[in-house]
Order: structure tokens, then C-alpha cells, then sequence
């Protein structure tokens, strides 16, 4: 079979390219070839022999793009015959990122279609592109550079022979991706491109670079350490088993830089860099070096320049998609087991937070529920309908939630009506011609090809046929890699099925069909397993957010295991099947902050763990932890012990106490929420989003900031009562206890902290206003009580600024034009030579009014002679949540203070 021959139309950035003048052209290869290019290309010897050499160069002015031939030097028949000549393209997309594409001209090669991911020209015939935007200039000096007016990239042929090419920051010098042949390695080739192995490597600013991303893998470090294979190939690889590949595959990192040796480039400069390509590979990070290694599809680099994380996945969202907006009630505490075994018991689980006064919002069915594990049935015995119906309809009463799991594994069973009204529809993956046979728990199985437009249809109506029977409220797709229990038989010699080269799948080269859909399957259009694989869940996640949108009319909520480039606009994760073990719990952090670099926001882990027993005092940790991951659902494996927080009254106290505090930040959470679909900034932070010039913040893996200014230091080591904490410059105050205040100074400060098991540290930084509301039993209560403004005012200049965004928690979209909801900023500080201090508050929009009002402002940070430095303002009957301006005096000796 001949894989390529069946492809989606390539994606190309460049315009019908303007020939470029031949004596200019030779003029210009002429300089490429006798001019040093960089510092770096003229030092290293050249390998020679292997590789590419530049041919025809063409550049297209309007579009700022350029293109080039390259053409084989020398052939090796490792991994497979090498593809003669490539184009290579490089063009600026938009200010703030530079794409390079190389690829085959002669036969169109599978990439991630322009439909799934839109690109400016993705999805267009190759001699097609955009239209040129006007007004701006590209330049392709005489050193082989390209660049862009606006833009502080520059692309830079490097060598010509064999050809090597850079991206570098104009303003600092820094070279920030490298692919130049390298003679410190002589047996290394920078550019190799093969049907089925394609290879690239960069080299990384040695020690000033800090990576993160490149997952789904779980990890102790959040910064990627040296000498590693990442290996991104989707598999149901329990997330206790740390380096493997996992459910989710993004070929995406951030480099975070310290400060050059010359001083021109400061500490904290960030950039990204994506290869968006949805087959499998290996990256390999030495630490000097970042290899791909992927087995088939097109090379297609992006580099946003950032300067700051935050603008890094600002741009790196604005390509792939913003996240999902979630709904209000997303944020409040979920409760799950694997092994519920029947609604009484459900019931029960219920009643149990009720009774020990731990809010639950959210109640889960695992598979369970099901007729013989089949989607969208309920077990007749132990979860008739009407039951069902009765307890949900109950949960709804009292403002709670029910989410349930669906398999994609459709059970191969004639009696069964989803299975009919599939086959009839011809929506399954096949091979050979037929519907491709699984086995899941039903037993034997198809899978829905969501890559089919009619598979949406068929999704849709099965979740409206359902959802008529249990009005249920979201849906957590599982095994969705999709995860299979047989390994079938490869095709005979098919390189499909065995690639010649082999990734590491499972950490032990196991084949790429090993549990799931073998490669050779087929999809819609002809599309390839071995080519789409990654992206079942992304596919999956899309076709059940539009059917719940299509058939709730509200804002969906869907959690997936299994994710790829851009399933945060589409859906919630989580982290998989985490055991019950303090290493695990440690390292549900690195996950959860890897989780929003990849542009979904919405992430939690298994409170408590789910493989393994989980204890008293581990469960306790981790709902103090787990109560500030974005999204806080304890779940756990069938037959281990149980352990909803009720189960022992050490961990419902602790419990009550975090998730009170959660339920009071529900407003800022929400907020954050709002921030991430504007501009993809993840909800949990790592330190150096907010303080990326402190390098003490890289390697910091077990703290994080929720926002920009509230951090969360967990104890996550067995019978610790101490947790050594690094804090940031500037003052802390714990949100437990507002006089309990770390001062770290202008610098940061490495502090042990008290951590006793009632204790969970929480600091809000100074310069920051957090909009609060009481804590209550569910989101819909809470949402109904008055704000309290806690004001943080700034070490440095005694201000602070907040804001809070609010609608109805339910419509689809958040923040949209002409919609009904509020956005409300604030400003704080103390009022100069008095011993007051004034809030004031600006509405942003104000479509929505639902009469909140502020009863409660806590200044924190006043100075030390202004009552110990915090003052309570109680306001009698409340003041409008809108625009707003109050001072306050403040009295010595007390905490009070009154307003005006
Ligand atoms: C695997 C999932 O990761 C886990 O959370 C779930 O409980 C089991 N499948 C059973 O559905």
C-alpha cells in the first residue's frame, strides 16, 4: 500500500512564490556560500557527505515567506530510501511566529489537516496560499537572513552544503533554534528525510536553557532533565510507570533561558517551539541537543518568540486553538470510583459528604453503570432508569452534577441498537475492508472513526438518545487512544504495521500496535492509523463537545485521557491511572503544570491515587494539594480500599478546610478560567510565569501559582510535618491565616515552612486584589453570597490591581461580544501621609447584573504601624460589585477599620 498516495492535500505557508531574479538568486547563493553566517557555523568543522545542499532559493516579499530546494548529497539506506529533493519554506505566519516546513514536492505526505488545527494556509493545494498582507516587508539580506519588520525572529540559512538553517532573536543575538550540521558530532545527521523516518536536530543554549514540555509523560521534574528519550505515541501506559509515553502526545516545549554570558539576552527570556506532526516519534534531549526523530508525516516547526511564558502560550493558543471555557460548576469538588456497584451505593456516597459537611458538586459513574459495559445503556439490576432518573434528578435539585464515562469501543453485538444504527452508518475504523475488531470490556469491539463526518452525527444522537433517558450533565472520555486488550497480528510485511525504525513505545520498543488500532487500519479518506493515531482523542473530544453543545444548548463539560495538539479547546484531563504513593502524588505537579503548557487548562489528578491502597495520611496530602489542582476529582481503582475524603475524620477536617478555602476562590478561579480562553495562560502556573527572571523558580517542581499570585506549597513526602518552600520576591500572606506572612524580600527566599497535617500552605503575593465569596455545599449556593475583597497591597509601591469576570457559568461561550456578562477590575492602595488605604472598583462590562455585592474588603500590607499591617472593613449592608470607590481609615490596635 502506498500511504502517501491516499493523503489530505498538503498545507503550505508561502504565496505563488515571485521568482526571484536569476543573476539576484546567484548573486545571493554566491554570498551564501563564501560568507561566514554565523560565530557558530564558522567555528565547527562541517560534516560532509550527508544530509541536504541548498539549491534554488525563491522569496516572496508580500508574504514574508521564503523557499528553497534542497537536494540529497548522499543516500543511506538505514530506516528506508532517502527522498531526493525537498522544499523548504519558511515564512513568518504573524509577527510573533516564524513556520518552517520541509517536506516532499513530489508526493504529498500526511500533516495534521488544516481543518483540525487551522493554519493561514493550511489545507491548500501547494501552488496555493493566503493573500499578501499588505504593508509589510520581508527581507532577505545578503547573509542568508530572513526577516521581518515587526518581528524579533529572524530565520537564517546557516550552511548551505549540507544545508542548516537557525531562528534567531534580532534584539538579543540568541539563537534560539539551531538544525546547522554540527562537527562536534560527526556521526549525527541534522536533516534526514525518509517515508517513514524523518530526523532533525537542534542544538540548545547549553546550560542556560530550562525545557518543559514534550509529553505526556509522567515525571518527579517539571524541567526536563538531560539524556532522555521522550517518546509520544498514545498508549494506555498506567501513569504510574514514569518516562513512558502515556495517553497524550504534544511535540511542543518552552525554553526558558538564564541570562547570556554577554549579558544581552536577561534571564527569563522564553520561546517555544512546536513540531506539529502527528505521527509517532522519539525526541531526544541531551541536554545540548533536541533530536526528533519521527516516523513519518512532514517536518512542520513553529518558534514563537514570546519574550515572557506568558506571550509564549498566548501564541502558541492562538495557533491551536484557545481552551475550552468550562462551566462554573467544573470548578467545585468531584467524586468518582471505579467499582460503585449500584445507585444505592451512589446514593450513599452522597449522603456520606452531606452528613460530614465536605462539599460535593459533582457525582461520577464509571463503567459501572452500563448494560455490560456497553455505551449508552444503564445496568437494568443494579442502575435501572428510573432509579437513575430519581437520584439525578435529586443531585439537580440540590445543585449538584452527574458526569458518566463512555469507552469509543462500540460492543459488536446485534442486539444491540448503537452497534446497528453504527453499522449501518459505516462509521467504524476498518482494515481490509472491514470494521476493524477490538476487544474492550464489552468484548468485541468497533471504533467509531471520528475522522468521518458522519461519525459526529451518529455520536450526537446516541448522546441525545441517552441523555433523554439521564439528563446527565458531562461526559469523561476513557480509553480513547485508543486503548485496546488484544495486540493483532501485523500485516504481512507492511511497514505500516513495522516501521523500520522502532520508537520507543512502552519504554521496551514495543511495537506501535501493541494494545490498540494497528497501523494499517483505515480511517476516512484513506487516512492512516499509523498516521492518525494521536489524534483519537482529540477527534473524539471535538465530535462530544459539539454534540453536547447541539444537544444541551449550554456550555459542555467533557474530561479525555487521551489528548494531542489543541484538545484544550475542546476538553478537560486528567492525569490517568496514577497509583496511591507519594512519589505519585508528588508527581501529579510536574503533569498538571506540563498540562496547561499544552493549552489545557482544566487538569487534575486522582485525589488520593487510583491503583493501590491509598492511607489515611496520603489521602489527607492529597486533597490538601488536590484542592488546588484546576480541576479536583477524587477517583480510585475497583477493589482498593475506599476512599471518599468522609472515609476518616482526619481527612474530612483537612478536606472542609481546603475546599473551603476553594469555594471561597471560586471568583478568582473563574477569573483565570476567563484568562485562559482569552489568551491560553494555564490556571495552575509554574513560578517563573510570574517571576521569570528569578532562575531560582526553574527547578522548582513541587510548588505552583494559581494565577499570577496565589502559590501552593504541598507536603508531598510521608510524615513530613515541614516543607521547604522557595518564595519569590516580594511578601506572601497566607490565605489561612492573613497574619502569617513570608517576607522574601527583593530577592526570594528559600523558607521551611510548617506543615503539621492540619496545615496547608497557601500565599496570596502582595500587589494582588483576590475576589472572593463564601465558602457553601455547591457552586450554585456560593455564587449567591457576597464578595469579600482580600487586598494584597504591593511591597513596592503600596498598590494592587484584580479583576473578576462572571456570567451565568452556563453559556457556551465566555467573555463574547454583546453577551450577557460582567468583567469588573479593581485597584488598591494606601492613600499617602494617612493612615488609610482606598479601593476602587471599574466595571469592564456590565451586562449582567445579578445584584452581587461586596459585604467584606481585607487590606493586607498596610504599613507597620497601621494595625500590624491589616484592616478588615465590614460594610453593613453591602456595596454594589460594580464601579465603586471606597477609603478606608484604619484604627490602631484593631483589625477593623471603617470605610467611606
Ligand atoms: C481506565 C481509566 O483511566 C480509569 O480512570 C477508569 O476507572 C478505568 N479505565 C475503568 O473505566
Amino acid at each position: 500500500m502506498d500511504r502517501r498516495r491516499n493523503n489530505h492535500p498538503s498545507s503550505h505557508c508561502l504565496l505563488p512564490l515571485l521568482s526571484f531574479p536569476l543573476s539576484l538568486l546567484l548573486l545571493l547563493l554566491l554570498l551564501l556560500l563564501h560568507s561566514p553566517l554565523s560565530s557558530n557555523s564558522a567555528s565547527t568543522p562541517e560534516i560532509v557527505g550527508y544530509g541536504y545542499s541548498l539549491g534554488s532559493v525563491s522569496v516572496d516579499l508580500p508574504s514574508h515567506s521564503l523557499t528553497a530546494d534542497l537536494n540529497l548529497i548522499q543516500s543511506s539506506d538505514v530506516y528506508g530510501p532517502d527522498i531526493p529533493t525537498l522544499t523548504l519554506s519558511a515564512c513568518f505566519e504573524t509577527d510573533e511566529r516564524i513556520r518552517i516546513r520541509i517536506s516532499d514536492p513530489e508526493n504529498a505526505r500526511w500533516e495534521v489537516p488544516g481543518e483540525i488545527i487551522p493554519r493561514p494556509s493550511a489545507g491548500k493545494p501547494l501552488s496555493t496560499g493566503h493573500s499578501p498582507a499588505s504593508g509589510r516587508r520581508v527581507m532577505l539580506e545578503e547573509t542568508g537572513l530572513l526577516s521581518h519588520p515587526k518581528s524579533d525572529l529572524v530565520f537564517a540559512i546557516q550552511k548551505t552544503e549540507p544545508f542548516g538553517c537557525a531562528v534567531s532573536r534580532k534584539s538579543t543575538g540568541d539563537v534560539l533554534f539551531d538544525a546547522s550540521p554540527d562537527g562536534s558530532d560527526p556521526g549525527s545527521s541534522f536533516l534526514v528525510f525518509k517515508d517513514q523516518y524523518i530526523q532533525l536536530s537542534s542544538s540548545l543554549a547549553g546550560d542556560r536553557s530550562s525545557i518543559y514540555g514534550l509529553g505526556e509523560h509522567t515525571k518527579p521534574n517539571f524541567k526536563l532533565t538531560h539524556n532522555q528519550t521522550l517518546t509520544l505515541w498514545n498508549a494506555d501506559l498506567a501513569s504510574a510507570s514514569p518516562d513512558v509515553n502515556l495517553y497524550g502526545s504534544h511535540p511542543f516545549y518552552i525554553d526558558v533561558r538564564s541570562q547570556s554570558a554577554d549579558g544581552k539576552s536577561p534571564a527569563g527570556a522564553t520561546h517555544g517551539v512546536l513540531l506539529l506532526n502527528s505521527n509517532g516519534m522519539d525526541v531526544v534531549y541531551t541536554g545540548d541537543r533536541i533530536t526528533y526523530k519521527a516516523i513519518g508525516g512532514i517536518l512542520d516547526l513553529y518558534i514563537f518568540a514570546g519574550p515572557s511564558p506568558v506571550e509564549v502560550i498566548d501564541q502558541y493558543t492562538k495557533l491551536i486553538g484557545r481552551p475550552a471555557p468550562m462551566p462554573y460548576w467544573s470548578f467545585g469538588f468531584h467524586q468518582c470510583k471505579y467499582g460503585y456497584k449500584d445507585v444505592t451505593e451512589l446514593e450513599e456516597v452522597v449522603a456520606g459528604y452531606a452528613k460530614s459537611g465536605i462539599p460535593l458538586e459533582v457525582m461520577w459513574s464509571d463503567i459501572d453503570y452500563m448494560d455490560a459495559y456497553k455505551d449508552f445503556t444503564l445496568d437494568p439490576v443494579n442502575f435501572p432508569v428510573l432509579q437513575m432518573r430519581n437520584f439525578v434528578n435529586k443531585l439537580h435539585q440540590f445543585g449538584q452534577k452527574y458526569v458518566v464515562i463512555l469507552d469509543p469501543g462500540i460492543n459488536v453485538n446485534e442486539s444491540y441498537e448503537t452497534y446497528n444504527r453504527g453499522m449501518e452508518a459505516d462509521i467504524f475504523i476498518k482494515r481490509d475492508g472491514s470494521p476493524y475488531l477490538g476487544s474492550v470490556w464489552p468484548g468485541p469491539v468497533y471504533f467509531p472513526d471520528f475522522l468521518n463526518p458522519n461519525t459526529s452525527d451518529f455520536w450526537r444522537k446516541e448522546i441525545e438518545t441517552f441523555r433523554y433517558i439521564l439528563p446527565v450533565d458531562g461526559i469523561w472520555l476513557d480509553m480513547n487512544e485508543v486503548s485496546n486488550f488484544i495486540t493483532s497480528a501485523p500485516t504481512p510485511n507492511s511497514t505500516l504495521d513495522d516501521p523500520p525504525y522502532k520508537i520507543n513505545n512502552a519504554g521496551n520498543q514495543r511495537p506501535i500496535n501493541n494494545k490498540t488500532t494497528p497501523a494499517t487500519c483505515l480511517h476516512f479518506g484513506n487516512a492512516t492509523e499509523y498516521d492518525v493515531h494521536n489524534m483519537y482523542g482529540l477527534l473524539e473530544a471535538r465530535a462530544t463537545q459539539e454534540a453536547l453543545i447541539k444537544v444541551t444548548g449550554k456550555r459542555p463539560f467533557i474530561l479525555s485521557r487521551s489528548t494531542f495538539v489543541s484538545s484544550g479547546k475542546y476538553t478537560a484531563h486528567w492525569t490517568g491511572d496514577i497509583a496511591s504513593t507519594w512519589d505519585d502524588l508528588a508527581n501529579t505537579i510536574p503533569s498538571i503544570l506540563s498540562s496547561g503548557l499544552f493549552g489545557i487548562p482544566m487538569v487534575g489528578a486522582d485525589i488520593c491515587g487510583f491503583s493501590l491502597n491509598t492511607t489515611e495520611e496520603l489521602c489527607l496530602r492529597w486533597i490538601q494539594l488536590g484542592a488546588f489542582y484546576p480541576f479536583a476529582r477524587d477517583h480510585s481503582e475497583k477493589g482498593s480500599v475506599s476512599q471518599e475524603l468522609y472515609r476518616w475524620e482526619s481527612v474530612a477536617e483537612a478536606a472542609r478546610k481546603v475546599l473551603e478555602l476553594r469555594y471561597r476562590l471560586f471568583p478568582y478561579l473563574y477569573t483565570l478560567m476567563m484568562e485562559a480562553t482569552e489568551r491560553g495562560t494555564p490556571i495552575a502556573r509554574p513560578l517563573f510565569f510570574s517571576f521569570p527572571e528569578d532562575t531560582n523558580t526553574y527547578a522548582i517542581d513541587h510548588q505552583f501559582l494559581l494565577g499570577g499570585g496565589v502559590m501552593v506549597t504541598p507536603v508531598v513526602k510521608q510524615g513530613a510535618v515541614f516543607v521547604d518552600a522557595y518564595f519569590p520576591a516580594g511578601v506572601w500572606f497566607s490565605l489561612f491565616d492573613h497574619s502569617d506572612v513570608v517576607i522574601a524580600g527583593t530577592t526570594g527566599r528559600y523558607v521551611t515552612l510548617e506543615a503539621p497535617l492540619d496545615k496547608m500552605n497557601v500565599h496570596l503575593k502582595d500587589g494582588y486584589i483576590l475576589p472572593m465569596q463564601r465558602e457553601a455545599m455547591t457552586t450554585r449556593e456560593a455564587r449567591t453570597t457576597p464578595f469579600h475583597l482580600v487586598v494584597a497591597l504591593g511591597l513596592q509601591d503600596g498598590r494592587s490591581s484584580g479583576e473578576v469576570y462572571l456570567d451565568d457559568g452556563e453559556r457556551v461561550e465566555m467573555g463574547e461580544e454583546g453577551g450577557d456578562w460582567t468583567k469588573v477590575r479593581f485597584r488598591g492602595g494606601e492613600v499617602n501621609g494617612t493612615n488609610g488605604a482606598f479601593l476602587r472598583s471599574e466595571i469592564v462590562n456590565g451586562r449582567l447584573n445579578w445584584g452581587w455585592i461586596v459585604d467584606r474588603v481585607t487590606f493586607l500590607g498596610l504599613k507597620a504601624d497601621q494595625v500590624g499591617g491589616r484592616c478588615e472593613v465590614f460594610i453593613s449592608k453591602g456595596s454594589n460589585l460594580g464601579s465603586n470607590s471606597a477609603m478606608v481609615k484604619t484604627s490602631p490596635n484593631s483589625g477593623n477599620g471603617s470605610s467611606s
